[in-house]
This record gives structure tokens, C-alpha cells and sequence, in this order.
């Protein structure tokens, strides 16, 4: 099975996107064909900071690599590195209709955040996501709950594209993890956990101190039991699912062990899991934050490997378009 995903640069990377995505790349990558791919050209379609935007791609190769991506087993590259994804997504973009874009959540989440600079890269944004997914011929894209309706999109520009030209692209499969795919916010729990809400985000790279910090005020329900009931506790049941993630604990298990404790122990306790599992990758992070040279070789050989393949799908796509 051909594994692809992308992440963003910008912005820190918080829990949710550790246990909706990366975990899962973790895990997939011991036993598939993975690429995972930084895509800067995806993130420059908000308002960014051009003259530091090379290092904080860099940085966040370096993260990535700090959670457990390992090279030797998964390609691993820069999106405006491989030519061919901006030109697949102009392809793409001639089979997808317009009002399939006008319904993206993420477009109308970000037109009303970023209102000054609705710009058409942000339209067409899913188009080059549809297009880093096809050009890979991908069977499985692992990804957190807010990502399946770009997945959906895909799967529709594919079929339609290969209805039109002839078979072209593999129609590639949403892969949500079973519990995590939504992480919900720290200080709003009927809310996504999102990096555009800093204080209800817990960053991979926070300092112990504050991961305490965070957990002690994160928001409860009422009542006093630690019980899993989403609907009921949302707070609570976040909690809960992101111990039980951290721990290898099933939620069940949890419960028990906290049955007669209240908010505040179990808190204490789910700081110390979380300052615990999260120390690795801090060190990791630290240690490879030296090692720039290695890591931008990394990056390029990776988007070398990218190329061979991304490089026979366009040929093939152009021909069967009546291009040269
Ligand atoms: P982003 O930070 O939006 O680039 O998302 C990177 C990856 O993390 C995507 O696969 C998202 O679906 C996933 N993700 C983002 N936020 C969450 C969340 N709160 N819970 C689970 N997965 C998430
Ligand atoms: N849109 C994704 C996000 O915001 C990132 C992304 C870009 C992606 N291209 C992709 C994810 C291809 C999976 C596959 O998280």
C-alpha cells in the first residue's frame, strides 16, 4: 500500500495533530510505502512571513523527524521542491467544478479569519492537496477528521478525471485513526483543538511546566466522576481520550483506576503521562536542531525519490489530456 500525507509548517504542532495524523504515520511506516510531505506552497495561501519562512520549513522537517519519522523507512520532502505538484493541481483544476470549492469547510473557515486576503490560491487550495494525493498514486491518506471532505474532493477529481481522459489515478482511501481523529480544544471541548487557539492548544514542545499548567486549567464538566460521555462530558472525555492515546490505557481501564479520585488527581496524573511521552521528542528535537546540513540532505533526497514517481503520473496524465 502507497501511504501520502501532508502537514503544514506554519504554526506549532499541538496533540491533536499528533494523535490525528502523526501517530498513524508512525505506525504505517513500519509496514508501508510512505511519503510525508511539508507543504509549504499550501501554507503561503495565508498571510506568512517571507523572510523567515525558509527556516521555519526547516524546523518543521526537524519536528517531524523529532516525533519518530524515520528516512531510512519513509520519503520524506519539501512540496515546492517536485515541480510537478503545482502543475498536476492546474491539470486538476480544469475537471473540478467551482461549486465543489464554494462548499469547503476550511476555505470558509479561513475567508472569514484571514478577510483581507481571500485570495484564489486559498480557493484552489484543496485542488493541490487533490493533486500531492494522485500524483503518488496513493492507496491510503492518514489524517485527522477535518481533512475528509479535501479527501472526498480527491476522490471526486480522480473519478471524474479518469471518467473523462481514461484510468489515470488510483482513487485513494480516507484513513482515520480510531480514536483521536478529533482532538477537541483544552479550554472548549466542544471545539476543535486548533493551533489558531493558542491557550486551548497543548504544543508538542511545551515545557513541562506548562503542560501542567494547561492540564490543571483545561475545562470540566459538572459532576465529579471521570466518566466517557462525549455528549455529556465532552471535557472529561477529551481528557480522557488523550490519556488513554498517551498511555496505551483503554478508556475503561482509566475510568477504574479513577473511580473514586476526582478531577484534580486524574489531571495531575495525565500531566505527568503527558510531560512523560512528550520529553523524547523535546530531546530528540534539540539534539537534531544541530544538525542542519543532515537534515536539508534529508529533505532533498527525499523530494529526489518524490520526483521518479510524481514524474511518470504527469507524463502520463498530460498524455491521456492530449498534451505534450
Ligand atoms: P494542520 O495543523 O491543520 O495542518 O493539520 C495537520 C494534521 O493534523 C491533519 O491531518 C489534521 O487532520 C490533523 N489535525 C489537526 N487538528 C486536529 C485535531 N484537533 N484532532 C485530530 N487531528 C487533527
Ligand atoms: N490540508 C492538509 C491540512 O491542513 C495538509 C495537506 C496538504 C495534506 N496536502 C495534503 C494532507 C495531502 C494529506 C494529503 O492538514
Amino acid at each position: 500500500m502507497r501511504v501520502f500525507s501532508g502537514i503544514q509548517p506554519t504554526g506549532q504542532l499541538h496533540i491533536g495533530n499528533y494523535l490525528g495524523a502523526i501517530r498513524q504515520w508512525l505506525e504505517l511506516q513500519e509496514k508501508e510505502e510512505c511519503i510525508f510531505c511539508i507543504v509549504d506552497l499550501h501554507a503561503i495561501t495565508i498571510p506568512y512571513n517571507f523572510r523567515e519562512f525558509q527556516d521555519i520549513v526547516l524546523k518543521k522537517a526537524i519536528e517531524y523527524l523529532a516525533c519518530g519519522i524515520d528516512p531510512e523507512k519513509s520519503i520524506i520532502f519539501i512540496q515546492s521542491d517536485v515541480k510537478e505538484h503545482t502543475e498536476l493541481a492546474w491539470l486538476l483544476g480544469t475537471v473540478c467544478p467551482i461549486g465543489d470549492l464554494n462548499r469547503m469547510t476550511q476555505f470558509k473557515d479561513k475567508s472569514k479569519r484571514f478577510k483581507n486576503s481571500i485570495n484564489a490560491g486559498l480557493f484552489n487550495y484543496p485542488v493541490l492537496m487533490a493533486s500531492d494525493i494522485l500524483l503518488y498514486q496513493t492507496d491510503l491518506v492518514p489524517v485527522g477528521k477535518d481533512q475528509g471532505q479535501h479527501v472526498e474532493l480527491t476522490r471526486s477529481i480522480a473519478r471524474k478525471f479518469n471518467k473523462k481522459f481514461g484510468k489515470t489515478f488510483k482513487i485513494p482511501k480516507l484513513l482515520l485513526p480510531k480514536m483521536g481523529a478529533k482532538i477537541m480544544s483544552l479550554q472548549e471541548p466542544k471545539k476543535k483543538m486548533s493551533k489558531s487557539a493558542l491557550s486551548s492548544c497543548l504544543f508538542l514542545l511545551d515545557e513541562p511546566k506548562v503542560i501542567r499548567e494547561k492540564i490543571m486549567k483545561a475545562t470540566t464538566d459538572s459532576g465529579k466522576k471521570i466518566l466517557y460521555n462525549p455528549k455529556r462530558k465532552p471535557g472529561i472525555s477529551n481528557l480522557l481520550t488523550i490519556y488513554s492515546l498517551f498511555s496505551g490505557k483503554s478508556i475503561k481501564e482509566l475510568e477504574k483506576k479513577f473511580e473514586n479520585k476526582g478531577y484534580g488527581d486524574f489531571k495531575k496524573s495525565l500531566a505527568k503521562v503527558l510531560i512523560k511521552s512528550l520529553e523524547p521528542i523535546r530531546r530528540k528535537r534539540k539534539e537534531l536542531l544541530n544538525r542542519e546540513v543532515y537534515i536539508k540532505e534529508i529533505l532533498k533526497k527525499g523530494a529526489k525519490r518524490a520526483q521518479v514517481l510524481a514524474s511518470s503520473t504527469i507524463k502520463e496524465a498530460k498524455n491521456n489530456m492530449g498534451l505534450t
